[in-house]
């Protein structure tokens, strides 16, 4: 059976975790270029990645990423247009793809404006045909090369939520669902498309997280109300990057 890679890395603070973050993008990039000729990665929304962007977007590690052979997705996305202030896409657009040579036709946004389930099915048309999947689960070599994921303190990460039957999907690579928490529609990608990805990278920052890590992290396995512990790559790795306050209830952390 495939078991998944795991390492959970606490480090300092939040601007060591971009750094690590930054380096991990860079070097699975130039890993993905070299191996398939393009980088395939998913985004997330949220706070917490967006210093990352920005430093992706520096002098410092721009130069670092063939741009040209990247192709950028979102893990998920709210059911706003792209110039709302809560759209994932806006936020992602300002922080690094205006700073980057990104070929426009590399942006695979998901249409937040549009009725939901049609942005969902419009939205895994789009994958199946960049990963020339018709059928079945993304393959090797047709993946993403990368998944960023964050996770909320109720445990959710994308836009599963708890209780949402996302959290279960075993065919649909993408699904829409009305949020009640957040009293929005949201699009998300399903675990069929995060568990085959090549590398998971969580960011998780902050005190108000740390609770809630502890039970993902090290209490019993039970995603329909953690929905973060379903995300596990048979044949991938995840990488749990958090800073000292998100970490501080751990009892088995990695590297500081
Ligand atoms: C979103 C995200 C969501 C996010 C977590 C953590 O659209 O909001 O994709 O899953 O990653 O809620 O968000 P923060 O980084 O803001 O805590």
């Amino acid at each position: 059976m495939e078991t998944t890679e795991v390492h959970i890395k606490v480090l300092r603070n939040s601007d060591a975790l971009v750094e690590v973050a930054a380096e991990r993008f860079v070097a699975l990039a130039t890993e993905a270029i070299r191996a398939y000729g393009h980088f395939h990665v998913a985004l997330s929304g949220g706070t917490t990645p967006k210093s990352l962007y920005a430093m992706l977007a520096t002098d410092r590690y721009a130069a670092r990423v063939d741009w040209s052979r990247v192709h950028v997705f979102w893990g998920d996305e709210r059911c706003v247009p792209p110039a709302d202030p809560m759209s994932n896409y806006r936020m992602v657009r300002e922080t690094l793809i205006d700073h980057v040579t990104l070929p426009d036709e590399h942006v695979h946004r998901i249409r937040g404006e549009d009725d939901p389930a049609a942005a969902a099915a419009s939205y895994e048309r789009e994958l199946r045909n960049v990963f020339r999947t018709p059928v079945g689960p993304p393959m090797h070599g047709a993946r993403f090369d990368l998944v960023l994921l964050g996770m909320g303190a109720n445990g959710h990460t994308a836009s599963l939520f708890p209780g949402l039957t996302a959290v279960s999907e075993q065919e649909r690579w993408v699904t829409a669902a009305y949020v009640a928490e957040v009293s929005m529609w949201r699009v998300t990608c399903t675990p069929v498309v995060f568990n085959t990805a090549a590398a998971v990278v969580f960011l998780v920052v902050g005190p108000d997280k740390a609770a809630m890590l502890r039970q993902v992290l090290e209490g019993p396995h039970q995603p329909a109300v953690l929905p973060a512990q379903v995300i596990a790559p048979g044949d991938g790795s995840v990488c749990w990057l958090l800073d000292a306050d998100a970490g501080t209830n751990l009892t088995q952390a990695g590297e500081k």
